[in-house]
């Protein structure tokens, strides 16, 4: 009897999600015979066991398409909103992963995915993942299908902006995706040029983002970019959070006020609409806000994301195929590599502060705000 595969897609959708979802399924299919059915909407669409076919027509004419023909969602096997309740419905999707027989689950997501599927594992389930996410923050690979795409397009946002900030004078603050890690801002301030890249790894200070403002316009330069990542966050509002947490140390309930109260006062991490008020106020200068948004994630996937989903994908497949499981396909040079699930969840890829991207942009001085 032929060998059963299920995927689903979880957490934001991501470009190159299909990508994968054609590498893995063809590879298993036409190099290795096995049959592969997807589960709708992520670990939703498990839990209420709506299931699609993947053969070889389901999978043709995919690679080039943004979203997931899965569908997903932010759902967690442990704690899923069922009628107006959190539950646990971990037994019920492993119900489902026995009734469909199935010789192994393949998981595509970011963090929060990795950390479901090693749950679903130490159920004894034989769980695989590759990384996606546009954030690039998935820890244990090089690199995240979603972040090369998300790249363009955010760079090309920043190419935009600069001829109408040159024409009107003014400071155009571009605020990024990116959750907590500031890779998409950093790369797409380098290779769109931008004055100013904020990011969460490095707290800024906003009278010093002013000041290479004023310097760049004391030179003749009337206009500034500013990449902005939504997770990066001003000295004082990192000192009041350390403050807050200091205080209420165990006591989250007290975190939580005190960070709805940060937001209230629009002083919340990621508050670009303040920093754009707080830049023109301190420069005299016209600013203006663009939020990029789910811009960001939509669309074709880029040729590098189409490359780099379709080659973890089969190395996915060639996996099942030799039985290794409780791994995440990580993206390793030019090849891949099985990382122990364990060593993947719990841990977020940021920026580390002596990468080489932050060097080269200061080189090119480029201000970080510190
Ligand atoms: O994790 C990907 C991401 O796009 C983040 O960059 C962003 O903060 C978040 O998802 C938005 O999430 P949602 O789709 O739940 O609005």
């Amino acid at each position: 009897m032929s060998k059963m595969i299920g995927i689903l897609t979880s957490g934001g959708d991501s470009p190159g999600l299909n990508a994968a979802i054609r590498g893995i399924g063809k590879a298993l299919l036409g190099r290795y015979g096995m049959k592969v059915i997807g589960f709708r909407d992520g670990f939703r669409g498990m839990m209420e066991n709506r299931t699609q076919l993947l053969d070889s027509e389901a999978l043709s004419g995919i690679l080039t398409l943004g979203g997931t023909i899965l569908g997903t969602s932010r759902d967690k096997p442990y704690a899923m909103p069922v009628a107006g309740k959190t539950r646990d419905m971990t037994d019920v999707i492993v119900g489902n992963y026995r009734k469909h027989h199935l010789d192994a689950l393949v998981c595509l997501g970011g963090g929060g995915t990795q950390k479901n599927a090693y749950h679903l594992m130490k159920q004894g389930l034989n769980v695989i993942t590759l990384p996606k996410t546009i954030d690039n923050d998935v820890a244990m690979t090089d690199v995240s299908f979603g972040y090369d795409t998300a790249l363009g397009i955010a760079t090309e946002a920043i190419d935009r902006l600069h001829s109408t900030a040159h024409s009107h004078h003014r400071i155009l603050v571009l605020e990024l995706m990116g959750n907590k890690a500031g890779w998409l801002a950093l790369g797409a301030g380098i290779a769109g040029g931008a004055d100013v890249i904020l990011i969460p790894e490095i707290p800024y200070d906003v009278k010093k983002v002013a000041a290479a403002i004023l310097r760049r316009s004391h030179s003749g330069q009337g206009f500034s970019i500013v990449a902005m990542a939504e997770g990066a966050m001003s000295r004082q509002v990192v000192a009041k959070l350390d403050e807050a947490s200091k205080k209420d140390k165990g006591n989250k309930k007290k975190e939580k006020k005190q960070q709805a109260q940060e937001v209230a006062a629009g002083n919340k991490p990621g508050n670009s609409q303040y920093l754009a008020q707080q830049l023109e106020e301190l420069t005299g200068l016209e600013s203006r806000l663009t939020i990029l948004g789910y811009l960001q994630r939509g669309g074709t996937p880029s040729a590098g994301d189409r490359l780099l989903a379709t080659r973890l994908g089969t190395a996915c497949a060639d996996l099942i195929h030799n039985g290794e499981f409780g791994v995440m396909v990580a993206a390793r040079g030019d090849g891949f590599e099985a990382v122990p699930l364990k060593d993947v969840v719990g841990r977020r890829r940021t920026v580390p502060l002596d990468h080489y991207w932050i060097e080269s942009a200061r080189s090119v001085h480029t201000c970080f705000g510190d």
